[in-house]
């Protein structure tokens, strides 16, 4: 849709909300009513919600699909060989990792000048390196939307793509995905009743989720991305929800985005470490209970990968396994080993040391 249409769009329902506010209450909900179910995008949300729209912008959510063109216009690299003009959407490249989709809706998997090399089809934003994914793959789908889009329906194929599986109302994950169709509350001029507020951890699981629930499917030596949902069951925090400590609009590392801090949960452990070597020297709760065990685009050392993993228990037995093989897949165990929340930083040190040094009462560790 061009910027005038969606200009138009916007003026539409402001004559449409503005007309409505002046019917009376019967033949509001009439007309809602017929709107319901029906999706009407997250520009149209902001017009009476910026606040939520303002944070919205600056988090991952909207960005995880992205029409070529914003990735030319934000001067974001692209693979070797390809133009911008040869590309229909980029993937991600917000927080982690950028993929690509050609103009036929296919993942991109060839580079190189004459784009007859597999791989080096990701770039890491970390790192600001090229890595390979299912390198050489013909005609790989785009078959992720259920995740990146809003509105989706896992019939059609978005734009006539032939590559595309399924089709969407918004790229990214826009208000709609969460809230569920707004077409009835926007036509009511904003009734209450008629938008959905769901705070239960198994909405944001619907996305943050691999495989089963009660399983943490895991790969060469790290929990793989978007397992937040299966780690948190697995561990005490599964009595929370989600937004118990996310502020669900906001950017996880911004200000106010965890919205309660583990000590005011935790006071004891708090009080013990307050005052401790590691403490002073700026060591924070996360660092030892939720380490980047997890990995999406790269692996920064051997026992640290790019996510901050939601199992926070650290278990202290010697014959603590991070992960344990089942046939041919590997699986995290639902905690944490010494490896991932100590080793990282004492690289120096070994396995024995960090347990036995641990188990001495590791908050209080060195306070006179
Ligand atoms: C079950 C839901 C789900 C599916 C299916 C899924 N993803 Fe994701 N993806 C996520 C979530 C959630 C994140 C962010 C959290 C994380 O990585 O732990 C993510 C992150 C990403 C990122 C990094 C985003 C950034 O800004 O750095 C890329 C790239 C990506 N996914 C690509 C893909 C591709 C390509 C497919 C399909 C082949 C796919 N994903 C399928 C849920 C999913
Ligand atoms: C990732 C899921 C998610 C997305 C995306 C999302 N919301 Fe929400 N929203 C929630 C949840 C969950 C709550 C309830 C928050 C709570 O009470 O802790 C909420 C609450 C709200 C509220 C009630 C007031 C408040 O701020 O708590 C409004 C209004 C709202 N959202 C509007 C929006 C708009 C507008 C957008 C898009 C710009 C949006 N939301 C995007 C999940 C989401
Ligand atoms: C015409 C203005 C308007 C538009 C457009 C609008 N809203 Fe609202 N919305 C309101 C008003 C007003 C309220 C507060 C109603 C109240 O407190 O009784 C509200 C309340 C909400 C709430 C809180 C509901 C609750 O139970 O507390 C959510 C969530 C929400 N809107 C989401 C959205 C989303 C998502 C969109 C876009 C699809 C949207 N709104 C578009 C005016 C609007
Ligand atoms: C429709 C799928 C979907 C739903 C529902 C969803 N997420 Fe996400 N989430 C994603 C994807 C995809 C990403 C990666 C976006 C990126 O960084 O490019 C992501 C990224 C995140 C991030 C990291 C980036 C950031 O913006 O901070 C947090 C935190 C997060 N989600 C929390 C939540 C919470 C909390 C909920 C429920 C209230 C939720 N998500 C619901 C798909 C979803
Ligand atoms: C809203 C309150 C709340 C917040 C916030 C919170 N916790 Fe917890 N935490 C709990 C409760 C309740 C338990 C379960 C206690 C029990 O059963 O003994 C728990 C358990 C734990 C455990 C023990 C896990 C186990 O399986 O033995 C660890 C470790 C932990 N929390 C660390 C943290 C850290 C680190 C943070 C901050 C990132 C944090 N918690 C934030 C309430 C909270
Ligand atoms: C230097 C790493 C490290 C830091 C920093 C750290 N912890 Fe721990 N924590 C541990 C270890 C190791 C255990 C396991 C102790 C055991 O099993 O004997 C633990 C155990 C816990 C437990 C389980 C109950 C208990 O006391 O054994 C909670 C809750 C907890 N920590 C919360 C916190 C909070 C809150 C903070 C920040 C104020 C924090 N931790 C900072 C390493 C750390
Ligand atoms: C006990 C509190 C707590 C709960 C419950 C919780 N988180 Fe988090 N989450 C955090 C903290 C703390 C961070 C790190 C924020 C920071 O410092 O950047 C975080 C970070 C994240 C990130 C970004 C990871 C990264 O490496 O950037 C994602 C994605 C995320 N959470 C999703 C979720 C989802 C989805 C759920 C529910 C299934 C959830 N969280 C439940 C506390 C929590
Ligand atoms: C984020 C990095 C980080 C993590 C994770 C971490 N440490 Fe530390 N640790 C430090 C720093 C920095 C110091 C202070 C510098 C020093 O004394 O060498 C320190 C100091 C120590 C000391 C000496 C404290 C003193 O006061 O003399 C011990 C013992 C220790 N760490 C054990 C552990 C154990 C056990 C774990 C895991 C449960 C752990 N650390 C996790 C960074 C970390």
């Amino acid at each position: 849709m061009g910027t005038i249409a969606k200009k138009l769009g916007l003026l539409f329902y402001v004559a449409i909300v503005g007309a409505i506010l002046l019917l009376p209450a019967s033949q509001v909900d009439a007309a809602a009513m017929k709107e319901k179910g029906k999706y009407v995008g997250s520009k149209t949300c902001a017009m009476c919600h910026l606040k939520q729209h303002n944070d919205w912008t600056v988090s991952g959510h909207p960005h995880k699909l992205r029409k070529a063109e914003v990735g030319k216009q934000l001067g974001l690299p692209l693979p070797e060989g390809w133009r911008w003009e040869e590309l229909s959407y980029i993937i991600g490249g917000r927080n982690w990792k950028l993929r690509f989709v050609d103009k036929k809706g296919y993942i991109v998997t060839m580079t190189g000048p004459n784009k007859d090399k597999p791989g080096k089809n990701q770039f890491n934003l970390e790192t600001g390196t090229w890595s390979d994914y299912h390198p050489g793959e013909k005609n790989k789908p785009y078959n992720c939307g259920r995740c990146h889009t809003t509105g989706y329906s896992k019939e059609g194929k978005q734009d006539g793509l032939p590559g595309m599986v399924g089709t969407w109302t918004e790229p990214g994950v826009g208000c709609e995905a969460c809230h569920g169709p707004g077409g009835a509350h926007v036509s009511a001029g904003g009734k209450k009743e008629l938008i959905k507020i769901n705070k239960d951890k198994a909405m944001c699981g619907q996305c943050h989720i691999r495989g089963k629930a009660d399983t943490i499917p895991a790969s060469k030596g790290f929990i793989r991305h978007h397992e937040q949902y299966n780690e948190m069951l697995a561990s005490k925090h599964k009595i929370f929800e989600c937004t118990t400590c996310h502020a669900p609009h906001k950017h996880s590392s911004f200000k106010g985005a965890i919205k309660v801090e583990c000590a005011s949960c935790h006071a004891k452990q708090a009080a013990d470490y307050a005052g401790s070597g590691m403490q002073l020297r700026g060591v924070k709760c996360q660092d030892c209970h939720m380490p980047e065990a997890t990995k999406s685009a790269i692996k920064k050392a051997k026992f640290k990968g790019d996510v901050m993993t939601h199992l926070w228990r650290i278990n202290l037995d010697p014959n603590a396994k991070m992960f344990v093989k089942k046939g041919k897949k590997t699986f995290a165990n639902g905690y944490l080993t010494v490896e991932y929340a100590c080793l990282t930083c004492h690289g120096e040190k070994d396995r024995k040391w960090a347990i036995e040094t641990a188990k001495m009462g590791i908050h209080a560790y060195g306070k006179k």
